[in-house]
């Protein structure tokens, strides 16, 4: 099958890394960037385990090159998503599965002309460079649909599933991904801000002080979900708690993007839930205080919340 990752970032190129390594499917990693792309010679460089294995693909900027493919991945920043998928258009037909990867909950709303699961994952990846990805901890990928859906569709999810699997990405199909969406959103809240804050890799959260604040901030978002009537199945603390041991060694995306002076997703995952928060009258003060402090670290052109 054709299978192809748009975003070159850290869980883009996780992904096209892992699949790479399937036999019988072609794969391709869309990257925006087309002198970037070039330079990367259809290689990637995965570094496991202390290990490093050079896994070869297509990488490229154009999207007509690579036509319709059957499934799809969306690896992109959530404020990028918009802008990425408008030049991916040839990758998607009627057969295509989309699958966004992104954090937080913007994404939710976007209506591509294929199928579209969504995607959440508790892998840890950390890009050294372009090309040059860490595997910071194997945490479970889950996909679903929002909507009931077709079993043309529900076929395509189950592929996906398979072929993450033999890829070595441990994946389960979920018939209540919104809640797991919630369920990382919260992780995501906990964690991300706190290791921008602290810039420290994700287990260090384990420490006092940052451990209570990160504690008290998924509680903030508890209440939210709660209210909102999203069912979380594993108590969100304990869960945070969890993803920071799986993923001790990992620079969580935000801090990635505070030290490369990139936008940060902060409006994504603590911003979403301040909007949340303030439509259901739910005071988060911790949460504003971890807005407040990561746009401080940002650069002064990213907009307040
Ligand atoms: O955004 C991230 O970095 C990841 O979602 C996670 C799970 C927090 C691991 O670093």
């Amino acid at each position: 099958m054709k299978i192809a990752v748009i975003g070159p970032g850290a869980l883009g190129s996780l992904f096209a890394a892992y699949l790479s390594r399937t036999s019988g499917n072609e794969i391709f990693l869309l990257d925006h960037d087309r002198n970037r792309a070039a330079g990367l010679g259809n290689k990637l460089l995965l570094i496991d385990d202390g290990q490093e294995f050079t896994c070869s693909l297509t990488i490229t900027a154009e999207a007509e090159k690579i036509g319709p493919a059957g499934l799809v991945f969306l690896c992109v920043k959530a404020s990028d998503v918009a802008a990425a998928l408008k030049p991916a258009r040839p990758l998607i037909s009627p057969r295509t599965l989309l699958i966004p990867l992104e954090n937080g909950i913007s994404h939710l709303d976007l209506s591509p002309a294929c199928d579209m699961a969504i995607g959440v994952t508790a892998q840890g990846a950390t890009l050294l460079e372009p090309g040059r990805v860490r595997h910071g901890g194997n945490g479970l990928t889950r996909i679903g649909f929002l909507r009931p859906s077709s079993a043309e569709a529900e076929n395509k999810l189950l592929n996906a599933a398979g072929l993450l699997n033999s890829a070595g990405l441990t994946t389960k199909t979920s018939t209540d991904i919104v809640n797991h969406i919630w369920a990382k959103l919260l992780v995501n809240v906990g964690i991300n801000a706190l290791t921008a804050i602290y810039d420290c890799p994700n287990g260090e959260l384990l420490q006092k002080p940052a451990r209570s604040q990160m504690l008290a901030a998924v509680k903030e978002g508890e209440l939210v979900a709660r209210a909102r009537g999203i069912n979380l199945d594993n108590d969100p603390q304990a869960l945070a708690l969890q993803v920071c041991r799986d993923t001790a060694a990992n620079i969580s995306s935000m801090l990635q993007d505070v030290r490369r002076g990139r936008p940060t997703e902060i409006a994504a995952i603590n911003g979403a839930l301040l909007t949340e928060g303030r439509r259901l009258n739910i005071p988060m003060p911790v949460n504003e205080e971890l807005v407040r402090k990561v746009l401080a670290l940002s650069s002064p052109s990213i907009q307040e919340i």
